[in-house]
């Protein structure tokens, strides 16, 4: 079997959640984020009863919140602040328990990730509705994210948590936009996640990193794929992702953001096969065919997938202090083997 598959497969557990890096300090965990990327590159290698456990595994941990969340509505609807640590969290235990511990918690992009998600698997498993095991957590997931969208919280880095992120505002208009065949009202919000988006999230010609911040960022190649805010041929995607390319791009692999410390802001494997997923779709095989020859170059000896590797731009000092703390950055990182069985599947269906 594909070792991507098997690794993912023979890590999942019991409960259907995915550990982001079972062999790294900080990431035995199941962030919804990379959890829901890795759900559909099962269900693009038509492993479809993986991604099935996955997202039983999602709906029971957001149902089990469900008076939480609805407390929450009520206390914005009345006009109160509530602190960032009393929102959802990002990530999970793999038994789907909420952690305590001061982690980075409040990020939406996850949740409309999970939709999106949700929705192409349905899509891909020929369902014809939304299951009632399902539907509670939708509806609970539909009514936060209706009513928090626009509120500023962390980024998909888990960073600037004072700011509206666009490919944040991108997940969440994807995951809106995924449930409309079973829940029409969602479109009234995703229309509007949307006019932000291109409203206030474009500079020059070309998205940025988060309102007021001209920079790019990687995570922008969400806007068009998978999220479909615009197409991969739109001029302000094509220009967002030529600006990517020279900022960001070090003898093959892409960065998160020019100014990354985290592990001395080396080259991601994920990013590089979704810029690779990019170019598929766009029709440009050849180029998706590059990025991912660079990231199968990058499998150890076990077959594993980095998180992320050093580049001639990464910065020894944060390199050595996150090393310092938290020992070798993460290895295997499955979201990395998910990108990988994405742009694989990408390219066999352009056919090339
Ligand atoms: C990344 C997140 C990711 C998490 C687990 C963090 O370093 O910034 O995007 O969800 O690791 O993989």
């Amino acid at each position: 079997m594909n070792t991507d598959i098997a690794l993912i497969r023979n890590t999942q557990h019991p409960s259907g959640a995915y550990p982001a890096g079972p062999d790294f300090s900080q990431y035995p965990y199941c962030w919804l984020r990379d959890g829901s990327f890795i759900a559909y590159a099962m269900d693009r290698a038509k492993v479809h009863a993986s991604a099935r456990a996955f997202h039983l595994w999602a709906a029971r941990a957001i149902q089990a919140q469900s008076s939480h969340i609805e407390q929450l509505i009520e206390r914005a609807q009345k006009g109160e602040v509530i602190p960032q640590n009393a929102f959802l969290p990002a990530r999970y235990t793999l038994e789907g328990e909420r952690k305590e511990d001061g982690w980075p918690n409040f990020q939406l992009d996850g949740y409309g990730q999970w939709l999106w998600s949700l929705g192409e698997h349905l899509r891909l498993s020929e369902e014809s509705g939304l299951p009632d095991l399902l539907a509670p957590a939708v509806d609970l997931t539909l009514g936060y994210l209706r009513q928090f969208w626009a509120e500023p919280c962390y980024d998909a880095w888990e960073e600037n948590p004072s700011r509206l992120h666009t490919a944040t505002l991108a997940s969440i208009y994807g995951g809106m936009m995924a449930m409309v065949p079973y829940r029409p009202e969602a479109l009234e919000t995703a229309q509007a996640v949307r006019r932000v988006i291109l409203e206030e999230c474009v500079q020059d010609g070309r998205f940025v990193k988060f309102i007021g911040n001209p920079a790019v960022d990687a995570s922008l190649l969400w806007v068009s794929t998978p999220f479909g805010v615009v197409g991969e041929n739109d001029p302000l995607m094509q220009a967002t992702t030529a600006e990517i390319e020279h900022c960001l791009l070090w003898a093959g692999g892409l960065l998160r953001y020019a100014s990354d410390t985290y592990y001395g802001g080396g080259a991601w494997l994920l990013l590089t096969a979704w810029l690779g997923w990019y170019y598929a779709r766009l029709d440009n095989p050849e180029r998706a065919r590059e990025c991912l020859a660079w990231v199968e170059s990058q499998r150890n000896a076990w077959g594993h997938l980095p998180e992320q590797v050093p580049v001639s731009s990464t910065n020894a000092r944060f390199l050595a202090y996150w090393t310092r703390q938290w020992g070798s950055s993460a290895c295997p990182l499955l979201w990395s083997h998910a990108m990988r069985l994405v742009l694989r599947a990408e390219l066999s269906r352009t056919k090339c």
